[in-house]
């Protein structure tokens, strides 16, 4: 990793959020800071709390208390859709591809999620979409190159294997062209060699795009080689965050894997 100058600054962040459904408290005042080029991983036991996070940051649960902020801008009261479109773009834990679609269209629902022109405006200034469709259809080309799918695009994503079909999810997201990528345990599921073609896309989201991710993932051994820096969940509380060494020799964190595996 190359060391910047300045240093890096802050793209999202949760501060304080506390989260109940009805009796069960998800998140306890839970705060995250994910930076400029960076991959950082939340990690946890099972009902930790960590889809909960993600769901926070993108908008899908609503926190009782706390505040969301995207580069200094509080985002709290926005819903999933203007989040998105400010740039934060996510995948889901399972799979959320269209079946009977080829790749390349599921890739290009990402940007139809973006264009700018609804149907009304689209009546009035044809020339305007087929522009903004062909921008689209042109950086879905460059998706379908960074992802390695060029064999693949007019492949009906239903007859694909789990991998590529996770690795197409990551395409529509990518496709929203965004300044963060959450992801939900992308690698459940996978084969060894499946899970080490993502965990290179996803160096190469931070290092060739330039984008941040933060990564919810079981996989100790990928976290601890891809991740800039680690935040520990347990109980719905943060119990450390460092990088992936202090994370490795932290008391607590052994103490709750610990905990866990003896359940
Ligand atoms: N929509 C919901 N309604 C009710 N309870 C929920 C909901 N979502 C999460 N919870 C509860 O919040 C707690 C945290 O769940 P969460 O899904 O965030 O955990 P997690 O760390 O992602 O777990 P896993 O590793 O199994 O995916 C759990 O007790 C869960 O049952
Ligand atoms: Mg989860």
């Amino acid at each position: 990793m190359h060391t910047p100058s300045a240093p890096a600054k802050d793209v999202l962040s949760a501060d304080r959020l506390c989260l109940r459904f009805g009796a069960v408290e998800a998140l306890k005042s839970v705060s995250l800071t994910v930076r400029e080029r960076e991959i950082h991983a939340v990690i946890g036991p099972n009902g930790a709390g960590k889809s909960s996070l993600l769901n926070c940051l993108s908008g899908f649960y609503k926190p009782q208390s706390g505040a969301v902020r995207f580069n200094g801008a509080d985002i709290s009261a926005l819903v999933p859709h203007k989040r998105a479109g400010l740039g934060i773009s996510r995948t889901f834990q399972g799979i959320q591809t269209y079946p009977s679609m080829t790749a390349r269209e599921n890739i290009l629902t990402g940007y139809h999620l973006r264009m700018k022109t609804g149907l009304f405006s689209a009546l009035l200034y044809w020339g305007r979409v087929r522009a903004e469709e062909e921008a689209f259809a042109r950086r879905a080309e460059e998706i379908i190159d960074f992802l390695e799918l060029e064999e693949r695009r007019h492949e009906i994503v239903g007859d694909m294997s789990y991998g590529l079909r996770k690795r197409v999810d990551l395409g529509r997201a990518l496709a929203l062209d965004p300044k963060i990528l959450i992801m939900d345990e992308p690698m459940a599921g996978m084969s060894a060699e499946e899970k080490g073609d993502l965990a290179r896309f996803i160096l190469d989201i931070r290092d060739g795009l330039g984008i941040p991710v933060v990564l919810v993932e079981h996989d100790m051994e990928v976290v601890m080689d891809i991740s800039d820096r680690i935040t520990v969940i347990d109980f719905g509380q943060v119990i450390a965050c460092g990088t992936p060494a202090e994370i490795r020799t932290n008391d607590a964190v052994i103490a709750a894997y610990l905990g866990g595996a003896q359940q």
